[in-house]
């Protein structure tokens, strides 16, 4: 079969690489023990992030353990409101908080100069393009606008993130101008990081699913649409990842709304539904990061599955959302036999 060095690339223009290149949203993380030594040696998650040396560190950790086809810059996605002075912190057990922003600050509100604030983050992704084997993709990564606000407007992560929908149906002029600021700055991050030496980037819309039919082509599609349009005219061969969570029947749109070359797919897609999607181009997913926790039987099945249905076309494996804290790393370890099969091919 195809045996080329840039796996994720390849897929990324198109092509069906067997077996499947894969990595793990999150796969930098609290379920690898030598991530939590490291973690203990930063004040804070944000110091982390903004420590080249530290960030650099927990990037390589799962590249080095399981040789994935592509490494995923270690940050977050709330350095875009940190950067922005919203006074962003992250409490240990209660995850992300910052101060809830209001209408008029949202009126007051500026690009941010990324390249003062963001500095460490760029440094950190030119270290690992030097520092990673050459066939490992690097990707760079931000969130979409409707997720990023959803947290300055709540001030923190809700389950439903209502405040968030509500401001958006009271001060629709207001909202769209935070979504306006928040697509620039991001459009300007995803720039700098391809530049640094990122080969792809990802865009995470965590929250897509909470959106009604009308707001999903509003503040989901069309701020996403044009953060890629920014990107592509200043950096035209950039690759794009896009990963609307939730979204169900609207990725039957998504991927040319917002002008993807590969729509991540979460776990509770239907594989049938998913294979259309793949007929206009790659697809990245969608294995239930509970998986990793339970293993076994159940492990095994889904991931084939999924190469059944999948892999004859371009697919990224992947999970359907971020590993969590609680998997058994033996279980990724399972996970990249299965789907490496009998070669246990490792060209990381
Ligand atoms: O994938 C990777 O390995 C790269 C690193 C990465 C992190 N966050 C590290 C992180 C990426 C790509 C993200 C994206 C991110 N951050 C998203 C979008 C993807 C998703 O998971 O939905 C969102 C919504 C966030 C915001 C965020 N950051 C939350 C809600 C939390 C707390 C929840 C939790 O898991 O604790 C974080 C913290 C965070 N970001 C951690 C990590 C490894 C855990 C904090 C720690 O180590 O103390």
């Amino acid at each position: 079969m195809e045996k080329t060095a840039r796996k994720v690339m390849d897929v990324l223009s198109g092509k069906t690489v067997s077996p499947p290149p894969v990595w793990l949203m999150r796969q930098a993380g609290r379920y690898l023990p030598e991530y939590r030594q490291t973690r203990q040696q930063a004040k804070g998650f944000l110091d982390l992030c903004y420590s080249p040396d530290l960030a650099v560190e927990v990037t390589m950790q799962p590249i080095r353990r399981y040789g994935f086809d592509a490494a995923i810059l270690f940050s977050d996605i709330l350095v875009i409101p940190d950067a922005m002075e919203r006074n962003v912190r992250f409490v240990e057990g209660e995850g992300p908080q910052m101060d809830p922003i209001s209408v008029e600050e949202i009126e007051a509100l500026d690009v941010p100069d990324l390249a003062l604030r963001l500095a460490p983050v760029f440094e950190a992704v030119s270290r690992l393009r030097r520092d990673l084997p050459g066939s490992t993709t690097l990707l760079g990564f931000c969130g979409a606008p409707w997720t990023i606000a959803t947290y300055m407007i709540a001030g923190h992560g809700t389950p439903d993130q209502a405040p968030a929908r509500l401001f958006a149906y009271r001060y629709p002029q207001a909202f769209e101008r935070l979504l306006a600021v928040i697509a620039e700055a991001s459009a300007d991050y995803l720039i700098r990081q391809i530049d640094a030496g990122a080969d792809a980037v990802q865009i995470f819309d965590s929250w897509a699913g909470v959106l009604g039919d009308e707001e999903f082509q509003r503040y989901a599609v069309q701020p996403v649409r044009r953060i890629v349009n920014t990107l592509r005219a200043a950096r035209p061969s950039a690759k794009v990842i896009a990963f609307a969570k939730g979204a169900g029947a609207n990725l039957r749109t998504y991927r040319r709304g917002v002008d993807a070359d590969a729509i991540g797919l979460d776990w509770t897609l239907p594989l049938d539904f998913a294979a259309e999607l793949q007929k206009d181009g790659a697809v990245q997913g969608n294995l239930d990061p509970l998986l990793m926790v339970a293993g076994g039987d159940a492990l095994d099945s889904r991931v084939k599955r999924i190469l059944d249905r999948l892999g004859n076309g371009p697919l990224i494996f992947n999970l359907g959302h971020g590993i969590t804290p609680q998997a058994d790393p033996e279980n990724v370890t399972r996970l990249l036999a299965i789907i490496r099969g009998g070669s246990g091919e490792n060209d990381g």
